[in-house]
């Protein structure tokens, strides 16, 4: 049998593997490959596949994952559910490392990075107002709040290009739009999760305070690494006790988020 999986988990920097006794599967799509091989197995009743974002040895920098593939292997999978745990600096003094933000908004500052799967062959706008799914946020917002976790359950996300980051200035202006959290991975793939019809929700862990915010000093990678390392066990047990609390049957927007529109091509099935 063909191996098929419902859930997704796209894991950030130092969230390399998930579940245990996986079968590995080589996907190919018409965007290349996948940052890596993408691993199967279960979650108590449901069926996920796992893709390291970075690729196992962390060789994509944030620019250069190939998101397209990524999103668009899962889908071929059979995923219709993706959580996106991923590192990410805090705009506020109030929220500190090792908090878990489930964003509820995201602000694009992002290149040069191709984010749409409909760029030729028809004109498709896709809506994008609400990018997150709401059943995965409330499923991710009261398995982090059982867990005890210091959870801030809404906030806007500011995705910015990298590989840098922010500058002081940037970082300032960034907390005056009264954005909450900046990282560098979460667009285009939550906008090319929604062009697939994909529920995704973001599970950001906090791991600083960027430059602008007067208790964060500037941040490194190394830094960034060393505390999601830290913090590993925390997000694998998040991610699996989330997976079975997202509801079977989806009756969000992000299933019929292309009903009515004419598609260049037959989605992955
Ligand atoms: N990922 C983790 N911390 C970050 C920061 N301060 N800026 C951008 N991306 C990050």
């Amino acid at each position: 049998m063909v191996t098929r999986a419902d859930i997704g988990v796209i894991g950030g920097s130092g969230l390399y593997s998930l579940l245990d006794d996986a079968e590995e599967v080589k996907v190919t799509t018409p965007y290349g490959p996948p940052s890596d091989v993408i691993t199967v197995g279960r979650i108590g009743s449901r069926s996920v596949a796992f893709v390291p974002r970075h690729g196992r040895d962390h060789r994509f920098p944030p620019h250069r994952i190939p998101y397209r593939a990524n999103l668009w292997a899962l889908r071929s999978l059979g995923v219709r559910q993706v959580l996106a745990p991923s590192a990410v600096g805090s705009l506020r003094p109030e929220i500190g490392p090792g908090a878990l933000v489930v964003p509820d908004q995201i602000v694009d500052r992002t290149s040069s990075r191709a984010q749409t799967y409909y760029d030729a062959g028809g004109v498709v706008h896709v809506s994008f107002a609400d990018p997150y799914c709401p059943s995965g946020r409330a499923a991710a917002i009261s398995t982090a709040r059982s867990a005890g976790w210091d959870l801030v359950d809404d906030g806007t996300l500011v995705v910015i290009e990298g590989p840098r980051f922010s500058t002081r200035a940037e970082s300032r202006w960034f907390t005056a739009n009264g954005w909450s959290i900046v990282g560098m991975t979460g667009y285009p793939e939550s906008i090319l999760a929604r062009e697939l019809a994909l529920c995704y929700t973001s599970l950001s862990l906090v791991t600083d305070h960027d430059a602008g915010v007067e208790a964060g000093e500037g941040v490194t990678h190394e830094e960034v690494l060393a505390f999601f390392a830290t913090n590993v066990a925390r997000m694998r047990s998040l991610v699996t006790d989330v997976v079975t609390a997202l509801p079977q049957e989806r009756t969000c927007l992000c299933a019929t988020a292309l009903d009515g529109l004419t598609l260049p091509f037959d989605l992955p099935e």
